[in-house]
C-alpha cells in the first residue's frame, strides 16, 4: 500500500512538472508577474473606480468605467485565461470586467470597441457565455449611432466644440472590430457597412502621400467636407503621432482580416513600412512618443505604441510571405521583455511595463507605465503562442 501511494506521489509530482515545462517561459514569468498586478488593484478598486490606467503623483489612477482605458485590464486577465486554462484567472476576469456593463448604453463616446470589445468580447470568446453576448450586441448598437452617413465615418469625441465640428481621430479604426463581431454574429451588414464605410473614409482622408497619419481630421457635419487635419495628443498637425500611427496599423490589419479587401491590406503594409523604415525609430524597435518630436533621441519613448505595432505586426505576418513582419515582432517582444522595459509590479505601482507616453502636448501620463501598454504586450504573447502553435 504504501509503495503505490509513493509511485502515485511521484507520477504526480512528474506530470505538475512537466505541464509546467510545456508551459513556455515568457508565460510563466509574466504570469507570475501580473498576479502581483492583481493583488496590488484589488487593493484600489472601488464600486465606482473600477480599472487600473496608469500613475499619477506617485500613486495608481483607478479610473470609473466610462474611462476609454477600462476595458484593458480585465482583457489582460481574460488573455491570460485563455493561455493557461486556469479558472483562478476565469474568476478574477469576471470580477473586473461585469463593472462594465453600463457602459453599452453610453453613446457619449466611440470608444465603446476599446471599452467593451476588449472585456466582454474577450469574455465572450473564452466562455461563449450569451450573457456577454447580449452586453456586446448592445453595445454595438450604441456605436453604431455616432456614424453619420453624408460623412462616412464614425464620430469621435464630443468634447473641444471650439476646436472642431465633426471630429474623427485614426483610434477610431480600433472600434470597429466590435461591429465586424456584430455583424458576423447577428447577420446584420449594416453593422459592417458601417465599419467598412469608416475604413475607406479614414484611409482616404487620414493619410499623407508617405502613409504616416494626421490624428484628428474634422469633418464639415453639413457638406461631409474635410475641414482641418489637426493633431491633439502628437507634436504638430503635420507630425507623426506615434500611437495613432499604431492604431492605423492594426485597425487596417484588422479590417483586412474581416473584409479579405486586398485595399486594406495593402494599407496595413504601407503603414508598416513608413513605422519600420522611419529614421527616427531607434534600433530597440521602441518608438519615441513622436516621430518628429523635435529633441530625439532626448525624448520619452512610447512603450504603448510598440505593444499595439508588435501585436498587429504578428497579425500581419499570417496575411503576407514577408518573413520579417514575423522577425520584427519577435524582437519587439524580447525587447520588452528586458529590465528596461518590464518591471516587477510590486516597485511599478502594479503595472507590467515601464516607458509609456499618454499625452505629451497636455504634460500628461508623460515616461509612465499604462494599462493599454500592458494590455497589447499581453496579447502580443497571445499571438505569439499561437502563431508557435500552427
Ligand atoms: N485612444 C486614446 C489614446 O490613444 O491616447
Amino acid at each position: 500500500m504504501f509503495k503505490i501511494k509513493i509511485v502515485l506521489l511521484v507520477i504526480i509530482l512528474y506530470s505538475c512538472n512537466t505541464s509546467n515545462q510545456n508551459r513556455d517561459e515568457s508565460l510563466l514569468e509574466i504570469e507570475t508577474k501580473l498576479k502581483q498586478s492583481v493583488e496590488i488593484f484589488n487593493k484600489e478598486r472601488t464600486q465606482t473606480l473600477v480599472s487600473p490606467r496608469s500613475i499619477e503623483n506617485n500613486s495608481i489612477l483607478m479610473v470609473p468605467s466610462k474611462d476609454w482605458t477600462s476595458g484593458f485590464f480585465p482583457g489582460e486577465l481574460w488573455i491570460m485565461y485563455e493561455l493557461t486554462g486556469d479558472n483562478y484567472w476565469k474568476e478574477i476576469a469576471i470580477k473586473y470586467t461585469l463593472p462594465l456593463e453600463q457602459e453599452k448604453l453610453n453613446g457619449k463616446t466611440h470608444d465603446m470597441g476599446f471599452k467593451m470589445y476588449c472585456s466582454y468580447g474577450r469574455a465572450w470568446q473564452n466562455t461563449n457565455d450569451p450573457k456577454y453576448r447580449e452586453i456586446l450586441i448592445q453595445s454595438a448598437k450604441t456605436l453604431a449611432k455616432r456614424f453619420q452617413p453624408n460623412i462616412g465615418c464614425i464620430r469621435s469625441w464630443d468634447h473641444n466644440t471650439d476646436k472642431w465640428d465633426y471630429p474623427v481621430i485614426i483610434d477610431n479604426m480600433m472600434n470597429l472590430e466590435l461591429l465586424f463581431w456584430a455583424a458576423n454574429e447577428t447577420g446584420n451588414k449594416m453593422y459592417s457597412d458601417i465599419a467598412i464605410s469608416h475604413a475607406k473614409t479614414t484611409l482616404k482622408n487620414h493619410f499623407r502621400d508617405d502613409y504616416s497619419s494626421y490624428h484628428v481630421i474634422d469633418y464639415n457635419p453639413e457638406t461631409g467636407e474635410v475641414q482641418n487635419k489637426h493633431t491633439h495628443q502628437g507634436y504638430s498637425h503635420n507630425s507623426a503621432w506615434s500611437r495613432g500611427q499604431a492604431w492605423g496599423l492594426y485597425g487596417y490589419t484588422l479590417v483586412y482580416r474581416e473584409t479579405k479587401d486586398p485595399i486594406f491590406l495593402q494599407q496595413a503594409i504601407n503603414i508598416a513600412s513608413y513605422i519600420l523604415n522611419h529614421p527616427n525609430l531607434p534600433k530597440n524597435l521602441i518608438p519615441y512618443w513622436d516621430f518628429n518630436a523635435p529633441n530625439i533621441p532626448n525624448e520619452p519613448y512610447d512603450v504603448s505604441a510598440a505593444t499595439v505595432i508588435g501585436s498587429a505586426l504578428y497579425e500581419l505576418s499570417e496575411y503576407t510571405d514577408e518573413k520579417e513582419y514575423l522577425v520584427i515582432a519577435n524582437k519587439i517582444f524580447e525587447t520588452l521583455k528586458s529590465p528596461e522595459f518590464l518591471a516587477d509590479p510590486a516597485t511599478n505601482n502594479g503595472f507590467l511595463l515601464k516607458h509609456s507616453t499618454g499625452s505629451m502636448p497636455h504634460s500628461s501620463e508623460i515616461d509612465v507605465p499604462l494599462i493599454y501598454a500592458d494590455y497589447y504586450f499581453l496579447e502580443m504573447m497571445l499571438r505569439k503562442t499561437n502563431l508557435m502553435k500552427n
